[in-house]
């Protein structure tokens, strides 16, 4: 697969706002499923400071952490802070993975469906918060996360006890079914796994090589 390989952080925000955008101006009524973390960061201010019309767009987060929703470093307050505040989306629009976890599927479904899927990449493979070994088949679900990504998260909290050890996250069958998918990764750290997923072996050991069945998949980088 290819990965387009960009210049700039900025570069690789703007054009994944780019393509977010070419969305929504298209298709009114657009289902966007949205990850946090730290690559994102830069892509919500660029489609803030864009000032789009948000009021017909349907969101599905990809993930969030089993804990407080109102906690400074929940995904609810990430999303919140960096775009849901900052535009005109109806608060009812913006979904993050719940309990019954059949009821948030049945809820995408609904919604006909996830248009526009936006990925971030872990440094094992996962994509949301599906890790290594998670079943290509698999929906949303509760998950336990693995101590790396325990570690790797903890940057975001005072202290590594205070990070999750759960997580409820769209599957990687829920995640397939989107019509268009961009992964976006940034800092070298990331470009063997990158790689490894991308042009290695589809195995349920790499979950982004599952990415590799998709026909609408865009991969862009930026060290
Ligand atoms: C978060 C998510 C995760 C992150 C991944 C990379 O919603 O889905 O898969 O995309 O852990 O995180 P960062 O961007 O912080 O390196």
């Amino acid at each position: 697969m290819e990965i387009k390989v960009l210049k700039s952080y900025k570069e690789l925000s703007s054009i994944v706002a780019d393509i977010i955008e070419k969305q929504l101006k298209e298709h009114l009524l657009s289902k966007l499923a949205l990850p946090t973390g730290n690559t994102p960061l830069g892509m919500y201010e660029e489609l803030v400071s864009r000032k789009l019309d948000w009021k017909s767009v349907i969101t599905f987060n990809l993930d969030v952490y089993l804990m407080n929703p109102d906690h400074p470093q929940s995904y609810q307050s990430y999303m919140r802070k960096n775009l849901f505040n900052k535009v005109n989306i109806y608060p009812d629009h913006s979904h993050f993975p719940f309990r019954p976890t059949e009821a948030f599927e049945d809820k995408i479904e609904g919604s006909m469906g996830i248009d526009l899927c936006i990925l971030g990449i872990g440094n094992n493979g996962h994509i949301a918060f599906n890790e290594p070994g998670s079943s290509f088949k698999s929906r949303t679900r509760v998950v336990d996360l693995f101590e790396q990504t325990i570690k790797d998260n903890s940057r975001f909290f005072d202290s590594i006890d205070d990070v999750p050890k759960q997580a409820i996250t769209m599957g990687l069958g829920t995640i397939m079914e989107s019509k268009k998918i961009v992964l976006m990764a940034n800092g070298d750290h990331k470009l063997n796994i990158l790689n490894v997923a991308m042009n290695g072996e589809v195995t349920e050991d790499v979950p982004a090589s599952i990415l590799q069945n998709h026909d609408n998949v865009e991969v862009y980088y930026c060290d």
